[in-house]
C-alpha cells in the first residue's frame, strides 16, 4: 500500500467522507494506528508534554521533532503523516525552508503544520513545493502570551477575523487546516467556506475531520485530559479497540457530541 496523499484528502472533503486524525510519537503506535485505519498521523510537538514531561510546547526543539517523525513514518504504510513546525522554528523565511526541509527529508514527512496565520510564510512554503496545514483557534505556542488554554472565536469581531484568517490561508497555499478550541458553529461556517479539509480539535462535529492526541483517548496523559477529549479506553477492552472506536466515531459522525464540544 502506498501513503494516502493530500488529492486523497481533499476527495474525502468532496465525497463528505470524515478524516481521522491522531497524534503519533514512535514506529510501534504508528504501525497500530496505521492498522486501525487512521487517515492523518500527526507528530504533534505536543510531543514535549506526552514524551518529554514539559508543561507547555514550548520547548520542543527542531531536532525532537524531526527524530519522532522519522520514527513515524517508518511504522506506517498508508497513513498521510503531518509534523509540527515547533516553537520559533518558523520565525522567518529562510529558517523556516530549513526546518520544513529537514522535516520532510530527513523526518519524510508529507506536510509541516505551523500555527497562526502567517500568510506570507504559507505562500512562501507552498511556492517552494512544501504543503502546509495552518493552525489556527487555540495556539499552544503562545501559550505564554493567552495567558491560558481557553476557547477562541467567542467574540462577533474575533469570529470574523479567525474566518478571514482561513480564507487568506487557504489562499496563500495551505493545503489542510488544524481548527483547535473553538465554538462548533464558527468551525462549521469555516469548514463550509474552505475547500481544503479542516481538522478539528475541540471544535465540534461538523468539521471535515478530527484530531486527539492519542495519549488522552488512552487514558495514559500526564496531565489532565481536555473537556473536548475523550477516554476511549473507558469501553474497549485493548488499546487496538479504544483506537478502532475512534475511528468509526469520526467515521460515523458520533464523535464529538456535544458534550465534548463548545457551544
Ligand atoms: O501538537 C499537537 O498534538 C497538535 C494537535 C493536538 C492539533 O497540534
Ligand atoms: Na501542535
Amino acid at each position: 500500500t502506498k501513503p494516502l496523499t493530500i488529492t486523497d484528502l481533499q476527495s474525502m472533503k468532496q465525497r463528505g467522507e470524515k478524516i481521522s486524525c491522531l497524534t503519533a510519537y514512535d514506529a510501534s503506535f504508528s504501525a497500530l494506528l496505521d492498522k486501525a485505519g487512521i487517515d492523518i498521523l500527526l507528530v504533534g510537538d505536543s510531543l514535549g508534554m506526552v514524551i518529554q514531561g514539559q508543561s507547555t510546547t514550548v520547548p520542543t526543539s527542531i531536532e525532537d521533532m524531526v527524530y519522532h517523525a522519522a520514527c513515524v513514518v517508518r511504522g506506517r504504510q498508508r497513513a498521510f503523516v503531518i509534523a509540527d513546525m515547533p516553537f520559533m522554528s518558523y520565525a522567518g523565511k529562510e529558517q523556516a525552508a530549513e526546518n520544513a526541509a529537514r522535516l520532510m527529508q530527513t523526518g519524510g514527512v508529507q506536510m509541516v503544520k505551523l500555527e497562526g496565520p502567517k500568510i506570507e510564510l504559507i505562500e512562501f512554503l507552498s511556492e517552494n513545493g512544501v504543503p502546509v496545514c495552518g493552525h489556527l483557534g487555540l495556539l499552544p505556542q503562545s501559550i505564554n502570551r493567552l495567558g491560558g488554554y481557553k476557547i477562541q472565536g467567542r467574540e462577533r469581531s474575533a469570529a470574523d477575523q479567525m474566518i478571514a484568517d482561513a480564507c487568506r490561508l487557504e489562499k496563500a497555499g495551505a493545503a489542510l487546516l488544524v481548527l483547535e478550541c473553538v465554538p462548533a458553529i464558527l468551525a462549521e461556517e469555516i469548514a463550509r467556506q474552505l475547500t481544503i479539509p479542516v481538522i478539528g480539535i475541540g471544535a465540534g462535529a461538523d468539521c471535515d475531520g478530527q484530531v486527539l492526541v492519542l495519549y488522552d483517548i488512552l487514558d495514559i496523559g500526564i496531565a489532565k485530559r481536555p473537556r473536548f477529549s475523550k477516554n476511549f479506553m473507558q469501553d474497549a477492552s485493548s488499546i487496538e479497540m479504544a483506537i478502532k472506536n475512534f475511528h468509526e466515531a469520526v467515521k460515523q459522525g458520533t464523535f464529538p457530541s456535544e458534550e465534548h464540544s463548545f457551544q
